[in-house]
Parts: C-alpha cells; structure tokens; sequence
C-alpha cells in the first residue's frame, strides 16, 4: 500500500509518499521564512503556491504514478488556520480525484509515531519541543496523553521572539545554540515549572531586562529552559514507568538539549532516541505514516466531514492501532 501524506499546520508545507511497510520513498517540504512574528495568511499564501510543485516532486522522486496511490493523509491539527486549510483543500482534492480515502491526522501525535518507526523506541515518553508546540506525552490506557506543556508559547517561538528583539536571523535557535558556547556566566533567570507545566515568556522578559554580553544570555536560557523540560520529562518517566525518550520538534536538534537529556536518561538507566533532523522537524512523512497506521485500525474520514481542527488536542484522539 502506497500512501500520500500532506503536512501544513504551520511555517512547514510538504508532500511525502511511504509505503506501508514503512519505507519513506519521498519527503519534501518548504519552510516559508517570516521576518516580523507570525503571518498565518502569507504563510497560507505561500503554502498555496508551493503545494502542486511539492505534489509533483514527492511523487516524482518516489517514483509513483497517482494510479498507484491507495491513500491519502493530511495534517487536520493543531495549527494556524488558513494553512491547515491550505493543506486539508489539497488533500481532499487529491483524495476525489484519485477516488481513494482520506485520513485526517494529528500533528503531535504524528510526531510520536514517526519517531516510533526511524528509531529503536517502542513505547516512549515523547518530548516535542518545536515553535509552536512544547508537550510530554506518552501512551497510557488507549490514548497519548500530555503529561506536561507549556502555558504560554512554544519554546522555539520564545527563541525566536528573543532573537529578534537581539538581531539575529530567522530561525533564532541554532544562532542561540552557537552564541551559547561562547557563553561563561549563568544569568539567574526564572525557573517556571508550574506542576508539570512548564512558561516561557517570563523568561524572555527577564533576559530582554539584563544588560549583560548576549553569549551569557544564549547560556542562560539555554541552561534554564532545557533544566525545566528535562526535569519535566523525567518526571513523566517515573510517573508513566516507562524507560525510553523520544524527541521530536525542531528545538531538540540543539546538541546541548540533547546532552541534558542523555544524562538524565542514563541516570535513570533509561534510553533516548532522536530521529534524523528531516523526521524531527515538521515533515510530511510522519503525516503519511501515521495516516498508514490509523487506516490499517479502521478509519478513514468523508470529505464532507474532514474540518481541519486548530485546536486539535493530543489526548483527542481514540489510539486504535496500539
Ligand atoms: P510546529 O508547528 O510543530 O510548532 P514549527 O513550524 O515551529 O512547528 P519546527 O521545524 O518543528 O517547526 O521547529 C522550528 C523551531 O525550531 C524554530 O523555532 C527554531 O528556532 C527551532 N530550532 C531549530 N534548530 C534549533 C537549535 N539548534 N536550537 C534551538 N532551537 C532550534
Ligand atoms: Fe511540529
């Protein structure tokens, strides 16, 4: 079985096409670059124009005719409006015209489940550090339910939003990572763990308020936001009994996040797992397999019925192929 999958819940549109046994035959997306905060409806503008050059090239590469596809799956939500409906109109039409069905899939979660297929985690706690999203979340009694989230704004949006006000480019965070290591002093910044949640903006109010080198800044945010999730994470392992990390999101491609998260994890006597940067950050293909594994369980949705959801939740969604 041959299956499309079409992410755009935000800066990210793409097309991938995978197989059921879980091979990724193709996985191309763009990433519409903003320079002053976000604008959902260039976003969306830009995803427009993209998507049927994207289609054309993921099949292209996948080496697929649109006869043999059996399936076809998009990203239904969480995300920003106009470009969940970019992506949802793309993929009900692909879905019409090749008369095959449609499967709507959650983003977060789909995080999760490519993460299950590129590495040797099985049943991970997910900690998904992107933009827009910051959550824990693992497998318990049929669901994937969020252990710990952020209150306000992602952590990457944070980074972002800092690097901006510092003049640095677009995406802020590996300019942060690389600033950081020239740093030497902690600033002491606010450290918002709220239960198992977790704040940001206080933080970048605070750093934006010190009149310090920028490197110990980078530093400190680094040290104190990745501290907050990696102690959260940990406690979701001890709470859920499970033994392996996963992450996911663009953010975790930061080494010194992944280094705190190893010695927790080894600490623990547990294992972490980081997919390769193209499945870590948002990419098509953990749409297409995810859409893969909810079919194989028995669902698939009408065209009439297939409403993107902004505020898609995690814990939403019945998990019938675990
Ligand atoms: P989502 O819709 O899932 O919230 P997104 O559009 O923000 O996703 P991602 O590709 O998952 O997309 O993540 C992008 C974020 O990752 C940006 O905020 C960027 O600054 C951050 N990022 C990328 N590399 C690093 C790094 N090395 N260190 C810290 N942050 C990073
Ligand atoms: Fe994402």
């Amino acid at each position: 079985m041959k299956v499309i999958g079409i992410e755009g819940t935000a800066h990210t549109i793409g097309v991938s096409v995978v197989s059921s046994d879980g091979e990724v035959f193709s996985n191309i997306f763009k990433t519409y670059k903003e320079k002053e905060g976000i604008h959902p409806r260039e976003a969306a503008n830009h995803h427009a124009s993209e998507i049927v050059p994207l289609l054309k090239r993921a099949m292209e590469e996948a080496g697929v005719k649109g006869e043999e596809i059996d399936l076809v799956a998009f990203s239904q939500g969480p995300g920003l409006g106009p470009c969940l409906r970019t992506a949802a109109t793309a993929a009900r039409s692909l879905s019409l015209s090749l008369e095959v069905p449609l499967v709507g899939v959650n983003h977060c979660i789909a995080h999760l489940e490519i993460g299950r297929l590129r590495t040797e985690a099985e049943n991970p706690v997910l900690l998904y550090v992107s933009g827009g999203n910051t959550q824990v979340i693992a497998f318990k009694k049929g669901r994937y339910r969020v252990f710990g989230e952020t209150l306000d704004i992602g952590l990457g949006n944070m980074l972002d939003k800092f690097g901006r006000e510092k003049g640095m480019s677009f995406p802020a965070g590996p300019v942060i990572e690389e600033k950081a290591k020239e740093g030497e002093e902690l600033v002491e910044l606010p450290y918002s763990v709220k239960g198992m949640d977790v704040e940001f903006s206080g933080i970048m109010t605070s750093a934006l308020n010190k009149e310090v080198l920028v490197e110990d800044l980078c530093y400190s945010l680094q040290e104190t936001t990745f501290a907050m999730l990696t102690e959260v994470t940990e406690r979701a392992l001890a709470h859920t009994r499970k033994d392996e990390v996963l992450l996911g999101g663009g953010v975790v491609q930061n080494k010194r996040l992944q280094e705190m998260i190893a010695k927790m994890t080894e600490e623990r006597g547990a294992s972490y797992h980081v997919p390769e940067a193209e499945f870590c950050v948002d990419n098509p293909a953990m749409i297409a397999w995810t859409g893969y594994l909810m079919y194989d369980s028995g669902i698939s949705i009408p065209v009439e019925e297939s409403n993107i959801k902004q505020k898609f939740r995690t814990d939403e969604v019945e998990v019938t192929w675990r």
